[in-house]
């Protein structure tokens, strides 16, 4: 099996299931109680709390423990919102490539009066700090930009836009799930106000993350309940996976820069072995991505069967991002890319891990090159495009 689908989730590190057996061992007491057991449980969260915190160059109490990336989102979405709205401030700046874990949440704000702003890429998958500034307005009350595209891995200029909002006072926030444990992802670098992370992404347990929190910025809960997470985020915290979370981030880390080198090497020599199939384009900078990301799409053919087939001959790879993967809809990113809605559900993304070496590199190729032919010859689009009766839209 070769597994090019570490965007959508990343097998399991070892040393996060040690962590967690462990926890769940000899540390499973609730870390609000005051007995031993809970002291125990406490320690070991206050723990995490600070090694993820010494990555991240920032203190323990900025960071907030939260069932994963989409909870970090919304968490500090609808904060920031709800904040905006005390000051007479109703206007959001965003991307109109953002994961649906944002765009959901701020197409729910807009329904309830907020006036949302979705900046449109360029055609290489890029916002442009430029346009932030120019959609800024008095009323801004919250920017919200990812680090790098889950699609595309098109890494976004949030210095840039972190330095404008500061200047101006507008509360910035990040989904950094692509980019935490991957890149060097330090709030205080980006200047943002909150930063959202997903642990699975870097080889911890699915279902939880942590959202950092600037000191001084207001945090107004999204759940309500109990005093936990000093009263930011009501319920009892998962803490193996916590803690399973915390040692995979320093071992991702660890490994980060030579990691990044070693996948950047092999995600061109695959994006160079695909782009060599006739009338297929990258789609994203091919140089400003993610390093073990690869997007491209094929003429003729839908991502759908391409990922099945694929999946069939023990290659596992995604269409668009995994959480929409079913939907026939083109990808919402490659569309506002500009790419014609024929090629925006043709994309295939492989995004490469620990595990990808050469020879997965090159049996992919291999494979989606058969793929491709296969489903072509069976596409009356595409057999018309080569009698010649219909224009080809690539190359
Ligand atoms: C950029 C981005 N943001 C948010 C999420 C949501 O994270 P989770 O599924 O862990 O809640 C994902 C997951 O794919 C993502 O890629």
């Amino acid at each position: 099996m070769i597994y090019l689908d570490y965007a959508a989730t990343s097998p399991t590190r070892a040393c996060a299931i040690d962590a967690m057996n462990d926890v769940m061992r000899h540390a499973w007491g609730n870390p609000s109680s005051i007995h031993e057991e809970g002291a125990r449980a406490k320690a070991v969260l206050e723990d995490a709390r600070e090694r993820i915190a010494a990555i991240l160059g920032c203190r323990p109490s900025e960071i907030l423990f939260t069932s994963g990336g989409t909870e970090s989102d919304s968490t500090a979405l609808f904060s920031a919102a709800q904040a905006g709205r005390r000051a007479g401030r109703r206007h959001i700046v965003s991307s109109a490539i953002e994961h649906h874990a944002v765009l959901r949440p701020l197409e729910r704000l807009a329904a309830n009066g907020f006036d949302v702003t979705f900046l449109p890429p360029d055609r290489d998958g890029a916002i442009s700090a430029d346009a932030v500034r120019d959609a800024l307005r008095e009323d801004t009350c919250l920017v919200s930009v990812m680090t790098a595209n889950n699609e595309t891995g098109v890494i976004q200029p949030v210095r840039e836009i972190g330095m404008l909002c500061r200047a101006r006072g507008i509360l910035f926030h990040t989904d950094a799930v692509q980019t935490a444990g991957h890149l060097p992802t330090l709030p205080a670098e980006i200047g943002c106000d909150t930063l959202a992370a997903s642990a699975h992404k870097f080889g911890g347990p699915r279902g939880t993350g942590f959202l950092y929190v600037r000191r001084g910025a207001s945090l107004i809960p999204l759940l309500l309940g109990g005093n936990q997470e000093r009263e930011r985020r009501a319920g009892t915290e998962n803490v193996a996976a916590i803690a399973g979370m915390a040692a995979a981030l320093e071992e991702s880390v660890r490994a980060m820069h030579d990691e990044a080198e070693r996948l950047a090497a092999l995600r061109d020599r695959l994006i160079a072995g695909l782009l060599a199939i006739p009338r297929s384009v990258l789609n994203g900078h091919p140089a400003n991505r993610l390093p073990n990301n690869v997007n491209v799409s094929f003429e003729g053919v839908e991502g759908e069967p391409l990922i099945l087939l694929l999946d069939e001959r023990g290659i596992r790879a995604s269409s668009g991002a995994a959480c929409s993967a079913g939907a026939l809809e083109p990808s919402h990113v490659l569309t506002a890319m500009g790419q014609p809605p024929a090629l925006a559900v043709g994309s295939l993304r492989l995004t490469l891990g620990e595990d990808t070496d050469e020879d997965a590199v090159r049996q992919t190729v291999d494979a989606v090159r058969d793929v491709v032919a296969r489903l072509r010859s069976q596409s009356p689009d595409w057999q018309a495009k080569t009698a010649g009766e219909r224009a080809f839209l690539l190359p």
